[in-house]
């Protein structure tokens, strides 16, 4: 399968060449400027409509401004396209929605095959405790942009849906703050080389739940990333997620 990686200069992009090449698979980089990564040529971004020529697969982690951009482009090539970035405004999920509409799309804000189980048992939990006190706190590397997380915001997601309500999200809490009944405590930390950890704690009269996911490696995102990729490669247009793959 030939896959090109946007942002493959970065963190998790770097992460997934190792891994599709790895794999075996033919794989090109893109990003702000010509490099080299894992020993695989990486191209600037005026160089991605050529090289969509050859495409199964598309996988980008970069930035939501750069993912706007990109969104057009392979959409207009019709190669399938696999999101892993975070942090989009409403307008991003739009242009995504859109492309959807000529090639396939899968976003995922986690492409951990833990986080995907993690909501399926925040799900089972939160059902289960309706009247119990919600709390999240997610903590990554210093050098995240934006909070919370992805993933954060899909677990509220999911709590929301499981308890038929939004909840109020209290981002933090200081000075004279009693606890709104119908919050929900959203709590960020960014330090050092974290890859990621989320963790729901479901309180209730004596007794508390905690939900906990960690991320020991990038690889785990990779991994997921290209699994999705092999799976979306002939699918037609249209809006899948990560759960579809597992
Ligand atoms: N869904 C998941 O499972 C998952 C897991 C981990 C991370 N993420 C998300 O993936 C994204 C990337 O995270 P990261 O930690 O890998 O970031 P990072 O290390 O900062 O890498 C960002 C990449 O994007 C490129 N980039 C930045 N601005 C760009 C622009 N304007 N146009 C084109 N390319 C641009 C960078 O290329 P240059 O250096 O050449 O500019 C770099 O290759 C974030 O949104 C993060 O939240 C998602």
């Amino acid at each position: 399968m030939n896959v090109v990686v946007v942002g493959a200069t970065g963190r998790t992009g770097s992460e997934i060449v190792a891994e599709a090449s790895g794999r075996g698979h033919d794989v090109v980089g893109v990003a702000t400027a010509s490099d080299t990564v894992e020993d695989v040529r990486v191209y600037p971004n005026d160089d991605l409509p050529e090289l969509l020529d050859d495409a199964d697969a598309v996988v980008d982690f970069t930035v939501p401004e750069a993912t706007r951009e990109y969104a057009g482009v392979v959409a207009e090539a019709g190669v399938p396209y696999i999101v892993g970035t975070t942090g989009f405004e409403e307008s991003g999920i739009e242009a995504l929605r859109a492309a959807s509409e000529s090639t396939a799309v899968l976003k995922a804000s986690n492409f951990a095959r833990g986080v995907q189980a993690l909501l399926r048992v925040v799900e089972a939990g939160t059902e289960a405790l309706p009247d119990y006190d919600v709390e999240l706190t997610e903590t990554h590397h210093n050098g995240k942009r934006d909070a919370p997380s992805g993933t954060a915001n899909t677990i509220l997601d999911v709590v929301d849906s499981a308890r038929e309500a939004e909840l109020k999200r209290t981002h933090g809490r200081e000075g004279e703050h009693p606890r709104e009944e119908s919050a929900v405590g959203v709590h960020v930390r960014r330090a050092g080389t974290i890859r990621g950890e989320h963790e729901l704690m479901l309180a209730g009269n004596d007794e508390v739940l905690t939900l906990t996911h960690r991320a020991e490696s990038r690889r785990v995102f990779a991994a997921g990333a290209v699994d999705a990729a092999e799976w979306l490669a002939d699918r037609e247009p249209g809006w899948y997620e990560f759960g579809d793959v597992l």
